[in-house]
């Protein structure tokens, strides 16, 4: 027996409980990790709430840092007491231990800790193919990036930086946009009070950016959209204000001959060379200190709850790990 949080329901933060769940055996391609660390992400609530589906009962979670206490049979790419991490599919990383196909584990180096580990693989591998797969930004690029004191939004400020682009950054308040300054964003603008397309234009000299991060979704699309200078990108890849529905197509021609596309950090990685890049590119430039991996919350897992009522409360910054 382990204890995870399990939802036998879709809905509210409530809904989540800590109960004991049986774990099998791993089976031919699986191993057994036991948990030290498991990363709190926005897709957790998509989960949660049943906005992505999912069967019932659930556990939630699709990042955490472990070792592995058990391998089935034929698994030779691993051993036991390997210390591994991960980020992806299949959901359940809110346990103590649970059994995940090898192919999306990754070995730590030493120099990496437990914690780091899973405050970073899904927030940093989502900026590694969302900044040189989805776009490739240059050095000299003018980019949009929304929430950018966020999980995401600080890996991707930092990230950013490091090729040399400069990063206009929405946040929700004032020491926000301190903390988003303080890694790498050049321009703040505070959406909630300020109208961002106004402010971009006036940063742009009027000519727009070539591509916008929009993480945001309902509340931002259409006027992210007007951010971009013509045959931009415009990358929307999240839905925490909501999803974005019922787009007319015709509005992306009015607006500049644009470009969409709502990728997933699943797809980009869904092969073993692409999970491995991803993961390598991530922790080269952690451990050489360009990109810092900013834990700014921690909670038992067992106060899941607690930790996506604060997320969803946009109280939280940085990353957010739960002990395990
Ligand atoms: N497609 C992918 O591959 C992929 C992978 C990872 C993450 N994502 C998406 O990226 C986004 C960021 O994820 P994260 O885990 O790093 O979360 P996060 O950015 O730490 O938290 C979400 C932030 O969004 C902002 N926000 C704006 N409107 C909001 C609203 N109505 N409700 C709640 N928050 C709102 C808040 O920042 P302000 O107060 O500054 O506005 C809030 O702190 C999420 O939408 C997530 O789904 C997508």
């Amino acid at each position: 027996m382990v204890k995870a949080i399990v939802q036998h329901e879709h809905g509210g933060p409530d809904t989540m409980k800590w109960e004991d769940v049986t774990l099998g055996k791993p089976g031919p391609g699986q191993a057994r990790v036991r948990h030290t660390a498991v990363g709190l992400n926005y897709i957790d609530v998509y989960f949660r709430t049943g906005l992505y589906p999912s069967p019932l009962p659930l556990t939630t979670g699709m990042e955490a840092a472990g070792v592995i206490e058990e391998l089935g049979e034929g698994v030779t790419s691993f051993k036991v007491g390997d210390r591994v991490a991960y980020a992806g599919r299949p959901v359940g990383a809110y346990s103590e231990a649970r059994i995940m196909p090898v192919d999306n584990l990754i070995v730590l180096p030493d120099s990496i800790d437990d914690t780091t580990a899973a405050a970073m693989m899904l927030q940093g591998m989502t900026t590694e193919y969302l900044l040189q797969r989805t776009f490739h930004v240059k050095q000299g690029d003018t980019i949009l990036f929304h929430a950018a004191a966020g999980g995401v939004g600080l890996f991707a400020c930092q990230w950013a930086k490091h090729i040399g682009a400069t990063v206009i950054g929405t946040v929700g308040s004032e020491e926000k946009a301190e903390l988003a300054k303080a890694h790498g964003c050049t321009h703040t603008i505070l959406y909630r009070e300020e109208d961002f397309h106004k402010k971009v234009m006036e940063i742009t000299d009027g000519k727009g950016v070539p591509v916008v991060y929009d993480s945001i979704g309902k509340d931002t699309f259409e006027k992210s959209l007007d951010c971009l200078r013509p045959r931009g990108l415009m990358v929307s890849f999240g839905n925490s204000s909501g999803p974005v529905t019922g787009v007319d197509l015709g509005i992306l021609g009015a607006k500049g001959a644009l470009y969409v596309t709502r990728p997933s950090l699943m797809v980009y990685n869904a092969t073993r060379p692409d999970l491995e890049k991803s993961a390598a590119d991530l922790m080269k430039l952690v451990a050489s200190g360009a990109i810092k991996v900013t834990i700014n919350q921690t909670y038992p897992l067992s106060e899941a709850r607690k930790a996506h009522e604060d997320l969803e409360a946009r109280k939280t910054t940085g990353s957010t790990v739960f002990t395990v």
